[in-house]
């Protein structure tokens, strides 16, 4: 873990912080999904631990698939173009999906990705994110859960990465500024 510490300029949410607020999250959407069966619509790769927290502290029947999408490549800002790297093994027609996501930013890749699930018919669908950086959208998006509202920082770690790097930070942080300013991206 030390080298990857050289790189975080600050904590910004501790491993109990996350965890405390995944299992008040998970108590809400049980609530709200009680006597419904739940489909999970996990974003690789940012989303997969966030995901897996979530599901195993949801008390309800619940499918778990996955979904690939190009995002930043190496940089950190999104270029409005979404690509599905991998679809949905299952048909989500008739479901009650959730999709969890790591983190909304400009918004384009979930409305992209929110537009062509709904086609799909599913019974209803709802987005649950970990971190909202509000500030910075571009597309009139309101995810139905939020876990943190961040200000317009590069964060790293619990999934999220710079450049495929410090996604097993159990920790969210901020990265360095000048370890992607070096980089030019
Ligand atoms: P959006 O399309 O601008 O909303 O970007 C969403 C995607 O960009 C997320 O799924 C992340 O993969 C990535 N992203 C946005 N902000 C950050 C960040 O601060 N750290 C790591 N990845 C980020």
């Amino acid at each position: 873990m030390a080298p990857m510490m050289d790189d975080v300029a600050k904590v910004l949410l501790d491993e109990a912080t996350i965890q405390a607020k995944v299992r008040e999250l998970a108590a809400r959407i049980a609530e709200d999904y009680a006597g419904k069966e739940l489909t999970l619509v996990c974003i690789l790769k940012g989303a997969v631990l966030f995901a897996a927290d979530l599901l195993r502290a949801l008390p309800l029947p619940v499918e778990i698939d996955f979904m690939a999408i190009s995002s930043y490549g190496r940089g950190v800002r999104t270029s409005g173009v979404v690509r599905i790297l991998k679809d949905l093994d299952h048909s989500i027609e008739g479901k009650h999906v959730l999709v969890v996501e790591d983190i909304v930013d400009s918004g384009l890749t979930l409305s992209y990705l929110l537009e062509t699930l709904s086609s799909r018919q599913p019974a209803s669908m709802k987005v649950c994110v970990l971190l909202d950086k509000p500030e910075r959208r571009v597309v009139d998006l309101t995810p139905d859960y939020v876990g943190f509202e961040i200000p317009d920082e590069f964060v790293i770690g619990y999934g999220l990465d710079y450049a495929e790097k410090y996604r097993n930070l159990p920790f969210i942080g901020v990265l360095k500024p000048e370890i992607y300013a070096a980089t030019g991206e």
